[in-house]
């Protein structure tokens, strides 16, 4: 299978530095100045990032930094996102279908006698015949009643074994070497650089990224970096000439920077660094003398921190910085017991130093070099550190937070009628802890959902994040955010939030998909899904389950659909009894449930689905079908419902104390979306490709939450695509003013791969537009139109897909044209219905995961027939 591709591409940018700045030699009102480093700088070099430790140099390391653009595929396979069958192989009697169709594909020459009947009976009439039993609705339109009320968002989905079929296994190709828990572990989460392969890339809390510097870097430091990049550093790709506006194609922060580097004299290449008390929000990085010695610099790590904080034990302080020391100032006490110094260093940034030793004796920080500030022996107690960019104002706030830090951070939330509000809180430590308030940062889509109380707290201190726009400070413990139109009323049937749901096609768009729907269903379903990956077999169970809900509920015919949902339900039962080719097996080193394919050798078999990437993608088409089934046929549920619950469990758990799987795998609820990457090393942090796919698991475990009768699940799926609209439209689907990603990179109206460090629009398995839009429209759902906002997909469709853009729909080939025209029901479903239901359809438009008759049904539903 494909290897890891590594291409490498390392772009040099050589910038002639900035005329160096002077350096006054004098004292400020607030304190004394500890040295002063006036030099004479070179006015231009030439060299790479980073440079070597030279004293008499005082370049700016951010001038000349050496970007890293190269896409590492880490798992995620170059293969096209759909299983490939050879359409000739099951459209028999194409021929037939071709010659009789036409637009309103009126005539029934295809057509079984149990459509014949049907299509006699008038629509809207239930056909109480065959297995179905179950009315599959939910309220229509705003005015009905509400089937939620308060309802808690984080139930436990399930508390049992895990299904005696998966069988345990402790030998996962990825060795658990530095997280110190016997918890179940976050696979996908923003610190996984602490613990894999080298330990030395980035943990990304935003606004700050931290990394071990574990010897390298310019000056060879064995402490803990901390990196801040200023919008002027970033590094853009070429610009694309095939979309108006030649957006550039990607964007990236430089790494490797190192601000202030928090290490101690002691520490050298006997140091390591552990991974305590990991969550879904924070975890501890230790930096250790030695192995098992007390002398060590504990770091809490969690989204959105306000300071970088240090907590030492037993070692002196040695505050470094890679772009060296202009200037500090010891700026006496904000507070009883904790002593301040005002830091500038040579990138024209102000940061803030904030000691609050355990003895409460004045540290009496050294600048022993234009690298090195150094604390005294044996120290014990907490070093703060933050970037000011906001003068007196900001240092106030600073101030008057300092001395406290967030230790971890909790959800919680309910959903009321079709409001949800959820709430991030942190617990804290640190001196005069209840008295004093935490400063945190907050994203752009946080900010604008804020609740009244907690907009009272917003400051104006603002630090770009690396790919998601400025953080904003906001004092206190705790955020609420409130997202009032969740799409509660999305059921199976096609919804625009114009009309809602469209549980009645007019008779045409029925006959008409009762006519193509016959071919379709001949396909060998036993044989589509069973594949050898998780991910195409999904998809495969997903296409049919939703063919059969269409006829079934949609054509109102039971019968047609008859044979098919018994072979549905037989193929998805060989997952069940996990006879499947590459079966599931529950892994107890990090604690989650797994394809073995990867246990082989090749970790990127199945999309890097053993090492945890694109669960939440691979499951959410498995609870998709598993919801259907069990909702056309209750009887199904009490085998198999266990199964399901525990896919759920694994991709998207809704408790932080389930002994077998980490809370939240994929979805980070301080992010708004999912990530991704699992355990794979990476330059730039976790990724996600495909948006649509991410929204997929969230409708999913909405409408399985639905037919279980699982209330909590059904409101986290709802507040999940409640969040996801936002967070979405904020970062990756960017209309016309968007201001979170650069003004020069917005108008590729998709981000393509968001990672943590940088944005490429680009795909895992090629470039091709359709590609790289189409990743995030597929599969086209019913939630679609919630998450995919009509003026988007409007100002996508003329810059890239109408026939007078570079890549008309029209002329696009394969399975991607009919995601393209399925996706243009969303803006102009007439058109959309025009192209699945003309006469010469030809089915290689249709890719593996998807039906003609769905599309049909979709078009129809948003008022395309
Ligand atoms: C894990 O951490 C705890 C607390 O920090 C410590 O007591 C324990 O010895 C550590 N265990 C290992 C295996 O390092
Ligand atoms: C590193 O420090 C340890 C003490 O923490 C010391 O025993 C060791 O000799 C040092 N190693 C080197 C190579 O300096
Ligand atoms: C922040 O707001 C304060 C008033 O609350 C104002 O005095 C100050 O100038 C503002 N600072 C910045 C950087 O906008
Ligand atoms: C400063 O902290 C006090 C509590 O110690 C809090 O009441 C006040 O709101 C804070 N002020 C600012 C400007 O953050
Ligand atoms: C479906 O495919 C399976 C496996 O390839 C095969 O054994 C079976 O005979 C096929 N069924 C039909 C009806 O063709
Ligand atoms: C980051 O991860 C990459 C990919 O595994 C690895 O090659 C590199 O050494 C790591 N560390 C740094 C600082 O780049
Ligand atoms: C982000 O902050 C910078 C200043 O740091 C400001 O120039 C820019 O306009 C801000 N962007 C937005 C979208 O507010
Ligand atoms: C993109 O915009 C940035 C400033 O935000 C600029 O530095 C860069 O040169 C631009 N790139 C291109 C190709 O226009
Ligand atoms: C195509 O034409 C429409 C007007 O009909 C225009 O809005 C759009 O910008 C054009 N697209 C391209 C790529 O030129
Ligand atoms: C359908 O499209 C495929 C791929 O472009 C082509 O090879 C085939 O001839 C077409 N079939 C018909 C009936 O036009």
């Amino acid at each position: 299978m494909e290897g890891t591709k590594l291409k490498a591409a390392l772009l040099t940018w050589l910038i002639a530095a900035e005329k160096a700045h002077c350096f006054p030699r004098v004292g400020t009102a607030v304190g004394s100045i500890l040295q002063s480093t006036a030099v004479d700088s070179a006015t231009s070099f030439e060299t790479q990032y980073p440079p070597s430790n030279s004293e008499s140099r005082l370049l700016i390391p951010e001038s000349h930094p050496v970007y890293r653009v190269a896409l590492q595929h880490d798992g995620h396979s170059s293969q096209q996102p759909f299983p490939n069958f050879d359409v000739a192989e099951f459209i028999d009697g194409l021929e037939d279908l071709l010659s009789s169709a036409s637009t309103t594909v009126s005539s029934s020459t295809t057509t079984a006698g149990s459509v014949a009947h049907t299509a006699q009976t008038p629509p809207g009439t239930t056909v109480a015949q065959g297995p179905v039993t179950t009315e599959i609705s939910l309220p229509v339109g705003p005015d009905h009643p509400k089937t939620m009320n308060g309802q808690d968002i984080f139930q436990p989905v399930a508390t049992g074994p895990i299904p005696a079929n998966i069988k345990s296994r402790d030998d996962h190709p990825v060795k658990n070497l530095h997280v110190n828990t016997s918890d179940p572990l976050s696979t996908n989460k923003f610190y996984a650089g602490l613990f894999l392969g080298t330990q030395t890339n980035a943990t990304f809390t935003q606004p700050y990224s931290l990394a071990w510097s574990k010897g390298g870097g310019s000056l060879k430091s064995w402490g803990m970096g901390i990196s801040h990049v200023q919008p002027g550093m970033l590094a853009f790709g070429p610009e694309n000439r095939k979309i108006p506006g030649n957006p550039v194609q990607y964007y990236i922060n430089p790494i490797g920077l190192q601000h202030l580097i928090f290490s101690a004299t002691e520490l050298n290449q006997s140091s390591v660094m552990d991974t305590e008390q990991p969550t879904a929000f924070s975890a501890n990085a230790v930096l250790k003398r030695s192995p098992g010695s007390a002398q060590q610099i504990t770091f809490p790590l969690v989204q959105g921190m306000g300071y970088a904080t240090a907590v030492y034990n037993e070692l002196e302080p040695l505050i470094e910085s890679g772009v060296f020391f202009r200037k500090v100032v010891s700026a006496g006490s904000p507070r009883p017991g904790i002593f301040k110094y005002r830091v500038d260093i040579e990138d024209d940034t102000t940061w803030l130093l904030y000691a609050t030793p355990a003895d409460g004796k004045d540290p009496k920080f050294k600048l022993v070099s234009k690298s090195s500030l150094r604390g005294p022996e044996g120290f014990s107690g907490t070093i703060q550190i933050a970037k000011n960019p906001a003068g007196t104002s900001g240092e106030k706030f600073y101030d008057n937070s300092s001395g406290v830090y967030p230790t971890t951070g909790h959800i919680s939330g309910s959903v009321t009628g079709d409001v949800g509000s959820y709430s991030l809180s942190w617990t804290k430590a640190g001196k005069d802890v209840a008295g004093t308030p935490l400063l945190m940062f907050a994203l752009p889509h946080h900010i604008q959902s804020f609740d009244k109380a907690t907009q009272g707290r917003i400051t104006n201190i603002s630090l770009r994040t690396t790919t998601k726009g400025n953080a904003t400070a906001v004092i206190g413990e705790s955020w609420t955010m409130v997202e009032p139109n969740l799409p509660v009323d999305i059921g199976f049937a096609p919804w625009s939030p114009t009309h809602g749901s469209a549980h009645e096609l007019s008779p045409a768009a029925q006959q008409a998909i009762l006519e193509i729907a016959p071919q379709e269903l001949k396909q060998n379903i036993s044989k589509q899904t069973d594949l050898n990956s998780m991910y195409y077999s999904g998809k495969a169970l997903s296409k049919f389950a939703t063919l059969v809900y269409t006829v079934n509920q949609l054509g109102n015919n039971v019968d047609l659909a008859t044979n098919a949902f018994q072979e549905l339900k037989k193929s998805f039962a060989n997952f069940v009894q996990n006879k499947q080719q590459f079966p599931l097996a529950y892994d107890t080193v990090w604690k989650g449930v797994v394809s073995t394919a990867g246990y082989s050798g090749d970790l990127n078999q199945d999309f890097g689905n053993t090492a945890y990437n694109d669960h939440h993608f691979h499951y959410g088409y498995f609870v998709q079908a598993a919801a259907i089934i069990g909702s056309l046929d209750p009887a199904w549920l009490a085998e198999n419902k266990e199964w399901v619950n525990t896919l759920v469990r694994d991709a998207g758990n809704s408790v932080a104390n389930d002994p077998r799987f980490p809370f939240s795998r994929s979805f980070d609820w301080y992010n708004g979306h999912s990530w991704a990457k699992g355990l794979f090393e990476s330059f730039d942090g976790k990724d996600q490709e495909s948006t649509s796919e991410d929204t997929m698991f969230a409708y999913a475990i909405k409408l399985w939450g639905k037919t279980t009768g699982d209330a909590s699940m059904e409101a986290r799926g709802n507040m999940m695509l409640g969040i996801l609209g936002r967070s979405l439209n904020n970062y990756f689907l960017m209309e016309e003013g968007n201001t979170n990603q650069p003004a020069n990179f917005t108008a590729n109206k998709v981000t393509g791969i968001l990672f943590e460090n940088k944005v490429d629009h680009t795909t895992y398995f090629g470039a091709n537009l359709e590609f790289i839009q189409g990743i995030h429209m597929l599969p086209l759902m019913p939630h679609s139109p919630f998450t995919r906002r009509k003026e988007f997909v409007r100002q996508e469709w003329q810059a890239m897909f109408a026939e007078n853009a570079s890549t008309p729909a029209s002329k696009v080939d394969g399975g991607w044209k009919g995601v393209l025209y399925a996706n243009l029901a969303l803006i102009d479903p007439k058109a959309s219905w025009e192209f699945f239901a003309q006469p010469n359809f030809n089915y290689s438009w249709i890719d593996g995961g998807a039906t003609r008759t769905w599309y049909l049904a979709f078009a129809a539903g948003l008022g395309g027939a």
